[in-house]
């Protein structure tokens, strides 16, 4: 379990383990090495994600720049395989596991800026994926045309993931407005625990008349 005072700046009595208000869904906490392995399939699946694109990107350039057709064909063959076998699945998992560590760790999923923008983003890209860039290459891939949005889509998507991974790593702005009501109800009720705490030691440590 978490120390006295863990890594988010919780006391042990003030995370949302022992206080779940302010929470969006309450989900069991994760045990120190539960969240540790789901720690390392997040950010191998997601950082595979990022390298996923980045893949889709060459080929997608190689299509569009090279003079041999066969050469576009094959790069969008490609390109198919990886969207049809390993985007969707990959996404999923980095999804996923984001969401369990969200909710099973004092970070939440609403409480700080770093985490929220990263699930609307990962959301709205996965979305994308299925919906949009999937289907362009599979028609991109009967074809054997070049074309221009496989290049801007992958181009898009790794940013996002770079921008993703850089505020993982960094975790800027700090807690939502959420967050910090989250912080004082935790902390006031954490305080007037100790202080009736005291108060029964005190009366029970006074000798009666
Ligand atoms: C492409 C999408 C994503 C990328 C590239 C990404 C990347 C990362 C990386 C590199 C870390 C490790 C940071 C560190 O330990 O210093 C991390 C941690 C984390 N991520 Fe993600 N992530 C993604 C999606 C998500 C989503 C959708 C959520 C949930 C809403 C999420 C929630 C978290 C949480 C809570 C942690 C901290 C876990 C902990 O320390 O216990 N991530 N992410």
């Amino acid at each position: 379990m978490y120390a006295e005072v863990s890594t988010y700046g919780y006391s042990r009595r003030q995370t949302p383990f022992h206080r779940p208000d302010g929470t969006v869904f309450h989900v069991k906490p994760l045990t120190r090495s539960v969240r540790r392995a789901l720690l390392v399939v997040h950010v191998a699946t997601s950082v595979s994600w990022l390298g996923l694109t980045l893949g889709l990107l060459t080929l997608g350039v190689t299509a569009y720049t090279t003079d041999a057709p066969a050469t576009t064909q094959a790069s969008y063959d490609a390109m198919k395989i990886l969207a049809n076998w390993l985007i969707v699945p990959v996404a999923l998992l980095a999804l996923v596991s984001g969401l369990v560590l969200s909710l099973g760790t004092p970070w939440g999923l609403a409480r700080h800026w770093w985490v929220s923008i990263k699930l609307w983003l990962t959301l709205i890209t996965f979305v994308a994926t299925v919906f949009a860039l999937r289907p362009t290459i599979n028609q991109a891939a009967v074809l054997g045309i070049p074309n221009t949005s496989l290049i801007a889509a992958p181009t898009v998507a790794s940013s996002a993931y770079f921008f993703m991974t850089a505020i993982s790593v960094l975790k800027p702005w700090g807690p939502t407005r959420r967050g910090r009501r989250h912080r004082i109800t935790t902390t006031s009720r954490a305080a007037s625990r100790t202080t009736s705490r005291k108060l029964v030691d005190e009366r029970s440590s006074t000798p009666t008349a």
